[in-house]
Parts: C-alpha cells; sequence; structure tokens
C-alpha cells in the first residue's frame, strides 16, 4: 500500500526523498508529500501534491526548501478520499508523521482528541498519530516517549516514521504488521518501507521486527522492542542489482520484467540445483525434510496473482507426489475456521511476502499447530519471517504493479519444492521425475523463444483492443493460466475479461459468445487438447472470435493451423511445467493491449503493488 521513506544524514534530503518516493510509487501513487526540516527558520515544511509522484516534484521545483533531515510518503487512500488536505505527511504540534497500514479506533480516538479541543485538517486516520503524540508531549513526556505512548493507544496495523521539531536531528520508526528497513550508509541513515527505495543509496540494511521501535540518527540508530528492551537486529547486505530496478531501454517496467522472465526462472533454479547429484537444495527450508516424511495434506494460500501459481502448484503436487493438497484465498482462508492439523504443511505465496490476508492465513496455521513454508521474493519479509521455512524466488524487485516475473519464478519454486519432496519421499528416480527436472532446466530457453515471438501477440493487440469484454479458457494446469490471463488484461488495459475451465463454458459463460467476444484458448496436446478442440468449435459455430495459444502438437493434430486467422505456438515440455510457457503470450497480450489502450500500464488505476491491508 502507502510507500515510506526518511533519511536523517548530511546530504541535501529533499532529491533523496524524491527518488525514495519514485521507486516506492508502485505501492500506491493517489497522492504524494515531503517535510523536511529546515534548520535556519527552526520548522518543518511539508510539501504535498494530490496523484503522482511528478506532481509533487513540480511543485517542490517551486518552494526553496532545503535541509538534511526528512520524511517522504506516497500514498493508496484508504481513510479519507485522494486530497492534497489527505496527502501525508501530517503534522500537530512539532510532530509530523508518514505512515502505512490502518488505525482501527480513530474515529474514536478523534473524537476524544476533538472534544479535547485538537482541529482536524483531514479526514485519514494518521492524522490522530500527531495529535496524540502532542498530547502526551504537552503532558511533560520527551519525544520518543510520547510516540511510544501514543502507539500503545493505536489498534491496528502501522509503519510510521515521525519527525519531530523539538528534536530534528533523529527520527523515529516503528513497525506493526507493516514492514520497514533501516538503511545505513557513510553519509546518515535511511528508512523505507522496501528495500527498492533504498538500493541507489546503500544495501546495508537492517529489517524492522514486529513491535520495533528505532530512534535514528546521522551516525547509527537504536532499537528496542515491543517491551522497551534494547534489542540488536543483524545488519545484513542486500545482492539485489540496483539495475533490476530501473526500466533502463524498455518503455514500461512490466514491459521490461515480462522480457527478464528466462533470467528470473534461472536465477531462481541456479542456487538451489546441485548440479553434481542433481538434487534440489533448499538452505533456507530444510526444516521440510521431517514435513514431508509424514506431511497427509499441503493447503496453498495466497491472493491474486500467486494465488494462481499455487492452483499451478497443486496440479504438480497431486500428480507428481499424490499427496492431497488445497488451494485457498488467503482472504476467505483466514477467516472460514478451516480443518487443520500437524500433519498439514501450509505454503504462504506471496511476491512481497506483505500482503495482509497471506500473513492471517499464516497466522491461523501456526496457531493451528501447522508446519508452515512460505515462497516469497522479497528477502526478509514479513512473511518470510513468519513460517518454518523459506524459498525464496529470485525474481529481482518487480517494479510494474502487475505482477509477471515474480509469478513465472514462484512456478519454478514449486517445481523445485516438488523436486526436492520426490527425493524425501524416495520417488525421485522415475522417468516422470527426471523428465520433470529436465524440462525444469530447459524452461529458461524456451521462454526466449516464446518472447522472440511478441510480434505476433502485437498484431492480436490491434484486433482486440476495442473489446468490452474478453474470455479466457483453459484446462487442467492450464485453467490457472486462463484465470492469469483474464486477470492481467483487466488490471492494465480495463477491459472486463473472465477466465474459465473450458469444460464449463457450457453451463454459462457461452451465452457471452459472439462475433464481438475475443476468446482466447489455452491448449496442449492428447487428451486435454481434444477436449479444449470440441469448446473451441463450440465458439466458433456461434461466431466466436478465437485467439488460440497451443503447443506445437496440439496445433498441429487439430489440423487447426489453415483453419484459424489466429494461433501462437508454445513449445512443447513437460504439461506440468507448460504454465510457465503458456503464460508468457498471456502478459503480453494484456500488455500490448493496454498500451494500444493508451493506458497506465505500471500504475493501473486503483491498484497497489502491496497490499498491506485487509
Ligand atoms: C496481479 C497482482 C496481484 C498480486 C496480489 C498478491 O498482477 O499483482 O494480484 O498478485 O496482490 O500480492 P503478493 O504476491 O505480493 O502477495
Amino acid at each position: 500500500m502507502c510507500g515510506i521513506i526518511g533519511y536523517v544524514g548530511t546530504r541535501e534530503v529533499v532529491p533523496i526523498l524524491l527518488e525514495g518516493l519514485r521507486r516506492l510509487e508502485y505501492r500506491g501513487y493517489d497522492s504524494a508529500g515531503i517535510a523536511v526540516w529546515n534548520p535556519w527558520n527552526k520548522t518543518t515544511i511539508r510539501v504535498r501534491s494530490e496523484g503522482k509522484i511528478e506532481n509533487l516534484v513540480s511543485k517542490v521545483e517551486q518552494v526553496e526548501i532545503r535541509g538534511s533531515v526528512g520524511i517522504g510518503h506516497t500514498r493508496w487512500a484508504t481513510h479519507g478520499a485522494p486530497s492534497e488536505l489527505n496527502a501525508h505527511p501530517h503534522k500537530a504540534g512539532p510532530f509530523t508523521v508518514v505512515h502505512n497500514g490502518i488505525i482501527e479506533n480513530a474515529f474514536d480516538l478523534r473524537k476524544k482528541l476533538e472534544d479535547q479541543g485538537c482541529i482536524f485538517e483531514s479526514d485519514t486516520d494518521t492524522e490522530v498519530l500527531v495529535h496524540l503524540a502532542n498530547l502526551f508531549w504537552k503532558q511533560g513526556a520527551s519525544p520518543g516517549e510520547a510516540i511510544r505512548m501514543c502507539l500503545e493507544n493505536i489498534r491496528g496495523t502501522y509503519a510510521v516514521v515521525f519527525l519531530c521539531d523539538v528534536m530534528p536531528d533523529v527520527l523515529f520508526a516503528a513497525r506493526k504488521e507493516s514492514p520497514l528497513v533501516i538503511g545505513s550508509s557513510e553519509d546518515g541513515t535511511y528508512v523505507a518501507s522496501d528495500v527498492p527505495a533504498l538500493l541507489p543509496f546503500t544495501n546495508r540494511v537492517v529489517y524492522l521486527e514486529e513491535g520495533d521501535f528505532a530512534v535514528i540518527r546521522r551516525n547509527g540508530f537504536e532499537i528496542t522492542d515491543r517491551d522497551g528492551a534494547p534489542v540488536a537486529r543483524p545488519l545484513e547486505t542486500v545482492d539485489w542489482n540496483p539495475v533490476l530496478a530501473e526500466k533502463g531501454n524498455y518503455r514500461h517496467f512490466m514491459q521490461k520484467e515480462i522480457f527478464e522472465q528466462p533470467r528470473a526462472v534461472s536465477d531462481t533454479i541456479k542456487p538451489y540445483m546441485n548440479f553434481e547429484t542433481g538434487k534440489v537444495v533448499l538452505p533456507y527450508a530444510t526444516f521440510l525434510e521431517e514435513v514431508f516424511k509424514d506431511v497427509s495434506r499441503i493447503v496453498f494460500t495466497a491472493c491474486g496473482t500467486s494465488y494462481h501459481a499455487a492452483l499451478v502448484g497443486k496440479y504438480m503436487f497431486e500428480s507428481m507426489l499424490r499427496i492431497p493438497c488445497n488451494v485457498e484465498l488467503a482472504s476467505e482462508f483466514r477467516y472460514r475456521d478451516p480443518i487443520l492439523d500437524g500433519k498439514t504443511l501450509v505454503v504462504g505465496i506471496s511476491q512481497s511476502g506483505e500482503t495482509a490476508d497471506t500473513k492471517g492465513a499464516i497466522s491461523l496455521a501456526r496457531d493451528a499447530g501447522c508446519p508452515t513454508c512460505s515462497i516469497v521474493n522479497v528477502v526478509g519479509s514479513s512473511l518470510a519471517r513468519m513460517t518454518d521455512a523459506v524459498i525464496y524466488t529470485h525474481a529481482g524487485p518487480e517494479i510494474g504493479v502487475a505482477s509477471t516475473k515474480a509469478f513465472t519464478a514462484q512456478l519454478a519454486a514449486l517445481a523445485l519444492m516438488v523436486l526436492y519432496a520426490s527425493c524425501v519421499r524416495n520417488a525421485g528416480e522415475t522417468d516422470l521425475h527426471l523428465r520433470f527436472k529436465e524440462d525444469l532446466l530447459r524452461m529458461p530457453g524456451l521462454m526466449e523463444e516464446i518472447l522472440g515471438s511478441h510480434e505476433i501477440l502485437q498484431d492480436w493487440a490491434m484486433d482486440i483492443h476495442h473489446a468490452l469484454s474478453a474470455l479466457y479458457l483453459g484446462r487442467h494446469v492450464l485453467f490457472p493460466i486462463a484465470l492469469e490471463g483474464a486477470l492481467k488484461l483487466k488490471e492494465i488495459s480495463y477491459i472486463h475479461a473472465e477466465g474459465y475451465a473450458a469444460g464449463e463454458m457450457k453451463h454459462g459463460p457461452i451465452a457471452l459468445v459472439d462475433e464481438n467476444l475475443p476468446v482466447v484458448c489455452l491448449m496442449q496436446h492428447g487428451v486435454i487438447g481434444e477436449k479444449i478442440r470440441s469448446n473451441l468449435q463450440e465458439v466458433e459455430a456461434r461466431g466466436g472470435r478465437v485467439f488460440l495459444v497451443a503447443d506445437e502438437l496440439a496445433a498441429q493434430e487439430a489440423g487447426l493451423e489453415s483453419k484459424l486467422s489466429y494461433i501462437f505456438k508454445v513449445p512443447i515440455c513437460h504439461d506440468l511445467l507448460s504454465p510457465l510457457l503458456f503464460v508468457l503470450p498471456m502478459q503480453l497480450l494484456a500488455y500490448y493491449v493496454a498500451v494500444e489502450r493508451g493506458t497506465d500500464v505500471d500504475q493501473p488505476r486503483n491498484l497497489a503493488k502491496s497490499v498491506t491491508v485487509e
């Protein structure tokens, strides 16, 4: 959701805040603001604006604002419409704050504060923080104590950074269920919602833990835990290449990230594959060895695109290992009193590792005594730290709001997990498993081949971009890819789209088919392919426009090449790995349609990259 950046040091702070905010903009882009301590006038100056960071930049250019201590924020509105008045930072008395999260008791607190004479200028829940801190400070508490007391009175979630005019050489930061990372460098100390915002300045970071409170100074920081006891958190070096968080010669981050997928998948596989023994090693997931010996069921839980990866995981595990699996939307799972026990492995899948519902689902599983594992892209993220085992995907920072390379890296991680479990359960030496492993290693090369044909999808986009609605059909392991194709199209092009299990078409959606409805069909060869072929004929018989994505054999077998105007061919591989290939044309098609429609591809309306509130 919202993004936070703060700095105290020796450099000019404004360019740091603006650069950090640009890199956090994918977390929210309704409004933005900065606050800088001005040592000459002894005041904190705020500049805020509605809309994107570039609006803020234009405004900042018109103001003389200098200093070396400051905080900044990019907002995804929860309480209060996106407007300048509701933009952070908020200020009352000497306190200025930026906040990511939701304060659940804001309404009651505000009422009490207003009764005591506080005058609010915004509709946000955040503003209660500064009024409350100010109240405690006026009653005699030091700034740090006042902030702590304020946080003790808050119900909800937060990552906050405070600047205080009466102690302007420090920043105060605290977190509860929303991430915060401190960055350490020669010129000063940084704090941000996530690592990409820090990459231009430093790669030495400290992740704050739940309940931590940090006093951040130019030359270091002190952290205390939720009981107020001093704690040492490890300083870690991030090996993300800052170039991965830049657009390079691409027009959009999403485009760059689509084309980066062979690298993302290869980087995810290589560190986990011991090429001498042919076995998978999972250094942060050795805990799984005992679990897999005895597991009776796996529950995958996730949201959005990560949920679609989880659906593919079920096909992989059930087919290769005969372990029963359930796939659960995290937002449903966490509130429906599921049946769980100590032999159920619960796996949370998340790019950000900060999605509130996925974290909630994993908490529930932990409380029920289940072993837990996460597949996450962001090192040190909350989910990674909550679970007994972690498998990191190495997609690198994903900036485009629509997830692409994180998805294929998640599929690769699931495949690695299958190979690891096969070995533990002595099932790894069958021809089926060997072919699965060989094909997994071939994936990056096959993905390159597909990306090389991207212009075909660019042509399709010309014929689809005027559509009001689109249908995506797939069966078996390509059903989740139909769901993912539809999700990608709707989120970045704003065309309504539905993904369906092709066999369900006759049970309803066929009523939508006419000459205006593009129907994207995903087809593998073999028995399942034959079924799809009938569905395809049903669509054609009703005048529907079929866009077929098929593996080479399926297209040939069906004799479709001569009959259809739109065919995109995908190389043949192990059917359980085909989602890694079939999803590429889905992403490219959505991308080119969105470009044709002129939408904001990297920051589609109303969306945020990291959904840290329910
Ligand atoms: C879609 C998309 C979202 C995310 C979802 C979960 O393109 O990006 O649907 O997949 O919000 O996010 P993570 O994976 O960070 O938990």
